[in-house]
């Protein structure tokens, strides 16, 4: 991929304290365009900054946009590394042919995570936690206001130096279990990662801080009755002893951190039952002690463990809410691996 580059004359201050996520951004962002009959073309990393738009820009009015999330890390030894980026494109691409949007052969995509995060090495930070949030994204820029899918479309990469993904950082959350708005059902886009998802998941959320939860927990859309996911992230229970999460049938979101904690778990010779589990299973777990921790997986937070579940006025508390013993055993394994403090025994580091 032949990339041009356009120097910043305005170089950004680089933050200082608390990064917090997604405040800053670094001084370059990588672009590239589509258009019918051209296909990919016109790859750049050009500086930072707004874009022009039409307002009869297609993104703007039928929400063809899907992003994906990763991180680079600094190892000890000064290194960058990203993780298992591979996965990344294949599930952006997963997500592009279901808003019938283009696909980006993997090598191109992550080629151009590379080239960004190579002219945003020097943001990399390296305080405990830190690292470069990545945020990879497609949108319709064809002017045209009949649906259908656009002719036009820009692909690009922004960097963010990023800490902690929630300000309490590994703490337990508490966890309203949502029984009116539902996330996804069979056929829809629950499996991709496309910004109308999330758009219809805020509801829920503001409902869920305004009776002071952190987070919603997801029930399926037919039943109201299987749990699926725990905000925006995989969430996963350990249940006498195995180790209980919902199965990837098109309403979950095949989460590249999910993936990697299962992979860790089997390793470690844990029972993994990808299976539907009922609210009300999990309700009666908590309450007769055979629920022993609960925890969501994200690129973001890493680990998120749940300390309280709440569901239609029963309360069950997970781990005493307190951080269980292997929610935070995974969360350092995994960040050992992905900052470069363990060996990676899986070569998912890149
Ligand atoms: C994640 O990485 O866990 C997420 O999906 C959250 C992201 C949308 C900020």
């Amino acid at each position: 991929m032949e990339v041009q580059f356009v120097e910043s004359k305005n170089l950004k201050e680089k933050p200082t304290g608390a990064l917090g996520f997604g405040k800053y951004y670094t001084d370059y962002m990588f672009v590239m365009d589509w258009d019918a009959g051209q296909e990919w073309h016109d790859a750049r990393v050009v500086p930072y900054g707004p874009l022009e738009f039409d307002p009869a820009s297609m993104v703007l009015h039928y929400a063809q946009e899907t992003f994906e999330g990763m991180k680079a890390y600094r190892t000890k030894d000064g290194k960058v590394q990203l993780f298992r980026p591979e996965m990344n494109a294949k599930r952006f691409a997963n997500s592009n042919k279901r808003l019938s949007m283009p696909t980006l052969p993997v090598d191109m995509f992550v080629e151009a995570v590379k080239t960004i995060v190579k002219y945003s090495e020097d943001w990399i930070p390296t305080g405990e936690g830190e690292s470069l949030y990545i945020r990879p994204f497609m949108f319709a820029t064809e002017a045209a206001i009949g649906v259908h899918a656009a002719s036009h479309y820009k692909f690009m990469i922004i960097c963010s130096p990023v800490g902690a993904y929630y300000a309490e950082g590994v703490n337990p959350v508490k966890i309203y279990v949502e029984d009116e708005y539902v996330r996804a059902t069979k056929g829809g886009t629950g499996f991709t990662k496309c910004g109308g998802n999330y758009a219809g998941s805020l509801a829920a959320q503001v409902k869920a801080e305004e009776l002071g939860y952190s987070q919603v927990l997801w029930l399926d859309g037919v039943h109201r009755k299987y749990i699926e996911e725990v905000g925006s992230m995989n969430v996963m229970f350990e249940i006498d002893n195995k180790i209980v999460t919902a199965p990837c049938e098109g309403t979950v979101l095949p989460g590249v951190t999910r993936d990697s904690i299962l992979h860790i778990l089997k390793d470690w010779g844990y029972e993994i039952e990808e299976r539907h589990l009922s609210v009300d299973e999990l309700m009666e777990a908590g309450h007769n002690g055979k629920l022993q921790e609960a925890w969501g997986t994200g690129t973001a937070a890493v680990i998120s463990p749940i300390g309280e579940l709440y569901y239609k006025g029963d309360k069950v508390t997970v781990s005493d809410f307190k951080t269980g013993e292997l929610t935070q055993k995974l969360y350092d394994t995994l960040t050992g691996i992905q900052w470069g403090t363990i060996a990676d025994p899986y070569g998912w580091t890149v």
